[in-house]
């Protein structure tokens, strides 16, 4: 034991050996609250093992800790005990954006140095950090003289639970994130159920029937709700869950390269830290920052170039089917002399952006995205071939000098597209030439997109490989000053605290399903704040004012929601991104209600989670940075409900006006999707809201200081 930390281990520790039939090992440590318990068990023959407890009920069981390598072949389950150490920390950091200014750091930390007791004699240590909202512990190798490179075929780390919890999953691909949640208890698990629905897969990127995807998040009988994921993952594949549907325990399923190998490592290497956040209260899911205090401090230096901004784009137009991408519509359309023979319908115009930057300008949004601006748009989906995009070549009707002037005199910023079509390996190649390009013509944030099957051949989305690649863009991307935005990349996991720059990404079934698509239920986005951005803020495309009949292929389809959702969408969904997705005519029709999308903030000093239950409701109250005024935000899944909450949050003995957007009285996301109602009212401290949702509605409300 470190002497240093002696007087600190006394307080946390009880280290138990029992003598009775031959040695045990039981390694007890509280949460800085005392609320959450772990307990690290070392059996006599070896047998490692881990047990989580909240107020006295079990989170995860006692469960097993290990590695299998391929090379050197050796299976690491058997350890002996060499040393243990302890640690407390508690310190504030102020993130560079976010949904509070400042986040609290404090944990217990529990170190295990272990010895693998095979003829080897590999040394793996364990760090676990126990959090008053959860638990992360991750695998260390350090340096030893035996071993330096190794390749890992599986991870074997399992979290026993306790029953068959009532479980919100989508399927364990390794590539494809866009699907929408089953609710199911965990015996019920069957991604096969699933037909891969984008990024390229088939089948065989869901070879296993019973794995999930995190973050998984579970809510038990007993009244516990439990989000596993995880957080810094670096240089190491995605987790997916394997489910044994009958004894309920969940065991790392990592996401492999072409050879079937899982990591390539070299001492000293670490892997992600797993992430269980626990709470017997959901908004306390939500309101967790764990797994952003997982993540190291930022490694860019001087952060003030970047800043959360909405933006408008030349993008539902190719999404509805209304205009294309593509300038041609075959890549050898051409006329005798070869002149390219446009297709009439390339929404990337000249013309086109200025209409967009006006509408920015007028209506002070910052960005506008340009998609399908760049050649090879007619060969893009399938991606058989690659390197059918330079990132650097406008087609002939997008001038870039002419409109980099006219953004910068409209004050309004274009947004770069990147679409690699997943060919990963070119994109690595063109990187600097592409961010160059975006110094040059005034562009400070990217959208970067990886639609298809990865280059280099038999790589996936979520594998070593092309995680070490979005980490490569984020950061060459921060080099240059650019902001970016990942579309199909893996899901994050709070690198945004590493390279703030990493503003947002998708790695979900975004709003864009309901354009060409069949969209999603009225319970999704009451379920993507407890999943998919528990690691990070989602670009979900939120803002869509015509609800029915916007889709050039299909009259019937319709978005699975209510008008005032949409607005309530830009608080529950935080993103520091955030688009008006729509049309510039239709947010002409209504005028009073874009008036929330012009107000809503992107940046936060404050966040309140005032109800939540997952795949049911939400309900997020927000401070705007710098200033007193609150915007609050509720959403409901399929069912109305009433939402009667305490302004509790707003400064005593101040008048603040409210400007509630709620849904109208026969409102309901089937059949009275654009029924709204704007209403202002003066609130104070002691006020309280009560307001009803529609059916697949929502509510949301502008707290402006008086
Ligand atoms: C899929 C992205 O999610 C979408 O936003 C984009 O427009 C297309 N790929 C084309 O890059
Ligand atoms: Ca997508």
């Amino acid at each position: 034991m470190n002497s240093r930390i002696l007087p600190a281990c006394l307080g946390f520790f009880l280290l138990t050996i029992s003598t009775v039939l031959s040695a045990q090992q039981v390694i007890e440590l509280r949460s800085p609250g005392g609320n959450n318990k772990l307990k690290v068990e070392l059996t006599s023959s070896g047998g490692v093992s881990y047990s989580l407890d909240c107020n006295n009920k079990k989170v995860i069981l006692p469960s097993g800790l290990g590695f299998v390598f391929s090379s050197p072949a050796v299976t690491l389950n058997r350890f002996r005990l060499v040393k243990f150490d302890s640690a407390y920390s508690d310190n504030t950091w102020k993130p560079v954006w976010g949904e509070q200014a400042s986040i609290r750091n404090q944990y217990k930390e529990l170190f295990i140095q272990l010895k693998d007791i095979s003829e080897k004699g590999y040394l793996l240590s364990i760090r676990f950090r126990l959090f008053n909202d959860g638990l992360g512990f991750r695998y260390e190798f350090p340096t030893q003289r035996n071993l330096q490179y190794f390749i890992i075929k599986n991870e074997i780390t399992e979290f026993a639970l306790s029953w068959d919890h009532k479980a919100f999953w989508r399927p364990g691909d390794f590539d494809a994130q866009e699907y929408t949640y089953t609710t199911s208890p965990l015996s019920q698990v069957d991604s096969w159920k699933f037909w891969q629905v984008s990024s390229g897969g088939r089948d065989q990127n869901v070879p296993d029937q019973y794995a999930v995807q995190t973050p998984l998040m579970m809510k038990s009988a007993d009244g516990l709700y439990i989000n596993i994921h995880e957080a810094a993952l670096v240089d190491y594949p995605a987790m997916l869950l394997h489910v044994d549907v009958d004894a309920h325990v969940l065991t790392s399923n990592l996401v492999p390269d072409p050879m079937g190998n899982k990591a390539y490592l070299r001492t000293a290497a670490k892997t992600p830290w797993r992430t269980i956040v626990v709470s017997e209260k959901a908004t306390d899911i939500l309101a967790s920052k764990m797994i952003l205090n997982l993540n190291e401090p930022s490694v860019i230096p001087n952060t003030n170039w970047i800043k959360p901004m909405k933006f408008v784009g030349i993008w539902w137009l190719m999404q509805t089917g209304k205009g294309s991408w593509n300038y041609t519509d075959y890549p050898d359309s051409a006329d005798a002399k070869g002149n390219k023979i446009p297709n009439g319908r390339h929404a990337a115009t000249t013309a086109n952006v200025k209409k967009y930057i006006d509408f920015a300008a007028k209506h002070k949004i910052g960005g506008v995205l340009v998609e399908g601006w760049n050649t090879g748009w007619e060969a893009w989906y399938g991606n058989w071939y690659g390197r059918h995009f330079d990132f650097v070549t406008p087609y002939p009707d997008f001038n870039v000098v002419e409109l980099m002037n006219y953004a910068k005199q409209k004050g309004v910023q274009i947004i770069m597209h990147n679409e690699t079509s997943a060919d990963a390996a070119g994109y690595d190649q063109q990187m600097d030439t592409a961010y160059e390009f975006m110094n040059r013509f005034g562009y400070h944030a990217v959208k970067t997109g990886y639609v298809g099957q990865i280059i280099p051949r038999g790589e996936h989305h979520d594998g070593q490989w092309m995680v070490n690649h979005y980490i490569r863009a984020a950061a060459k991307a921060a080099k240059h000053h650019v902001m970016i935005d990942m579309h199909e990349p893996v899901r994050p996991t709070g690198l945004h605290r590493t390279y703030p720059n990493f503003i947002a990404s998708e790695a979900a079934r975004g709003n864009e399903f309901n354009a060409f698509a069949e969209g999603s239920p009225p319970d999704h986005e009451t379920i993507l704040p407890f999943t998919r951005l528990m690691g990070g803020p989602m670009d979900y495309t939120p803002g869509i004012f015509k609800l029915q009949g916007y889709a050039a292929n299909d009259p019937n389809r319709q978005m699975h929601s209510t008008l005032a959702k949409q607005l309530a969408l830009y608080i529950t969904m935080y993103s520091p991104l955030q688009m008006a997705a729509d049309l510039p005519e239709n947010y002409d029709k209504y005028p009073d209600a874009f008036r929330f999308i012009e107000m809503v903030p992107v940046d936060w000093d404050d966040s309140r989670i005032l109800e939540a239950e997952p795949g049911d409701y939400i309900t997020i109250a927000r401070q705007e940075k710098g200033k007193e005024n609150w915007y609050l935000g509720a959403v409901t899944d399929e069912n109305s409900r009433m939402v009667d909450v305490a302004l509790d949050f707003l400064k005593p003995g101040v008048s603040y006006e409210a400007t509630v957007y709620r849904d109208g009285d026969q409102a309901d996301w089937k059949t009275k999707p654009e029924s709204y109602k704007i209403e202002k009212i003066m609130v104070n401290s002691t006020s309280r809201l009560k307001v009803k949702l529609a059916p697949g509605g929502g509510l949301a409300v502008s707290i402006i200081r008086k």
